[in-house]
């Protein structure tokens, strides 16, 4: 629930060892093998995690299980410009930097090569679900659902869409895109047939999708029933240069809508510079938005009112948005959306505004977990442990070796019964917010994308 971290002590979690899926959470329980024989005569295969055990034993390691992130906005194809922006915004961003490493991803080589690294580090850094931008090149996308499906990484795959208003090598007619799209679609749900792989339909953004190609990518996803990503008011001249050229529409937001491109399914990058309007229309529409704090520091974007998008009813989740944002980790991610909130405070005046804006600890470790799988429309298998659900987690462990996170002896909590809701809560919720702000790779021991072992930190 958003705002509040649930903390399960000395927990066995049962999960089916064929299907990933949680069979029983015991809560209290000293001896997990003992509450798996209490289920084990009716279900055979269970496997039996012990999470968040050792934080409340003095000789054990500070480790727990913390559901895997989910990025809802990443391009994969970028992952080689992590770092590489100098001082460009966005537009000048794409001439200078992103078109020609995207177009360079032509050669399946150098895209596998790229798509490899970028599942391997996602894996390290706890991401278990992501929702990728490729580029406008179908055979290199189906690389990279080739590779999710062996790395065992949840994920979305989308060919970029785009039509016009690019350099002439990085771009496509509308016949050209539309038979790109379908042959990665039916590769994705034919070919690869995995429960963990979809297609999703991704026109880049208005700037570079013509009426013409919208109309018909609208149709293409309402075919497969497929999700939509895109970017959405991400920056001044962009938004300028949007208006321009859709003078029919009452916002950039409104071009979507009025092209078919939103509706429940649909994940919106950024959403930095809203109109009150266009803040209605997403309500309206059950859109989903993608906050990529470190990408909108980097660019010099804007400052994104999450806390104010968040009230309003709005779901909001994070997005790394490689390589506008210069790293994978969705923990980094959470934590720069803690620090653009409260620049956003020191913005304001109104001292109860002022409040109103910061996101603490809990709300932006929600936006980094349930908050992502709500966006994609996952949250009744994923984003958090519960019965029912499958178990996407990694093994936090503060005391690995190099860690960044130091905890001292005489902090750790060392009473045995503890209560849920008494002091020693506090310290453990303290435990957490050291790990947010001081955390990394080096911490994530063990990484599960439904029950299976996806990545290991030996
Ligand atoms: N808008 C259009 N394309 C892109 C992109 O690749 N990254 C970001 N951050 N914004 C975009
Ligand atoms: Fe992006």
């Amino acid at each position: 629930e958003l705002g509040q971290l649930r903390i399960r002590l000395k927990c066995a979690v049962g999960i089916c060892s064929t299907s990933g899926v949680i069979l029983f959470i015991e809560e209290g329980c000293d001896d997990p093998v003992i509450a798996a024989l209490n289920y084990d005569r009716y279900l055979k295969d269970i496997d039996i995690h012990v999470i968040f055990n050792s934080v409340s034993d003095p000789a054990g390691k500070d480790s727990f299980y913390f559901p895997g992130f989910v990025d809802t906005h990443i391009h994969a194809s970028q992952y080689p410009n992590c770092g590489i922006f100098g001082n460009s915004t966005l537009l000048d961003w794409l001439d200078t930097y992103t078109f020609p490493l995207e177009s360079s991803l032509n050669d399946e080589n150098i895209a596998a090569l790229t798509y490899d690294a970028v599942i391997s580090q996602t894996l390290k850094h706890g991401t278990t679900c992501a929702s990728y931008f490729t580029t406008i090149d179908s055979n290199s996308s189906k690389i990279m659902a080739d590779l999710c499906k062996s790395k065992g990484q949840r994920a979305f795959i989308g060919k970029v869409c785009m039509n016009q208003h690019s350099p002439s090598y990085y771009q496509e007619t509308i016949e050209e895109c539309k038979d790109a799209s379908l042959d990665l679609i039916e590769y994705i749900l034919k070919d690869l047939n995995s429960p963990l792989i979809k297609p999703i339909i991704t026109p880049r953004f208005a700037i570079t999708c013509s009426s013409a190609l919208m109309d018909s990518l609208s149709e293409v996803a309402e075919e497969f029933d497929l999700p939509i990503q895109t970017h959405l008011n991400e920056n001044d001249s962009e938004i300028a240069f949007v208006k321009e050229l859709f003078k029919d529409c009452h916002s950039y937001t409104d071009v979507y809508h009025k092209h078919g491109l939103l509706n429940g399914k649909t994940v919106l990058a950024h959403c930095i510079h809203l109109e009150d309007s266009e803040i209605e229309l997403l309500k309206k529409s059950s859109a989903g938005i993608s906050h990529c704090p470190i990408s909108n520091s980097s660019l010099t974007s804007g400052e994104c009112r999450v806390k104010e998008l968040l009230n309003y009813g709005l779901k909001v989740s994070l997005g790394s948005d490689v390589s506008g944002g210069f790293t994978v980790s969705i923990l980094e991610n959470a934590r720069q959306a803690l620090l653009v909130s409260r620049h956003r405070a020191m913005s304001v005046e109104d001292p109860e505004r002022k409040e109103e804006c910061k996101l603490s600890v809990a709300e932006v470790l929600y936006l980094a977990t349930m908050g992502g799988a709500k966006v994609l429309n996952l949250s009744d298998k994923i984003g958090s442990f519960d019965v029912g659900k499958e178990f996407d987690a990694q093994l936090i462990d503060l005391s690995t070796k190099g860690s960044n996170v130091s905890i001292f002896p005489w902090q750790k909590v060392t009473n045995d019964k503890i209560q849920p809701n008494g002091k020693d809560r506090i310290k453990l919720e303290n435990i957490v917010a050291k790990w947010l702000f001081n955390g990394d790779d080096r911490n994530v021991k063990s990484v599960w994308v439904r029950g299976k072992l996806c990545h290991q930190n030996l």
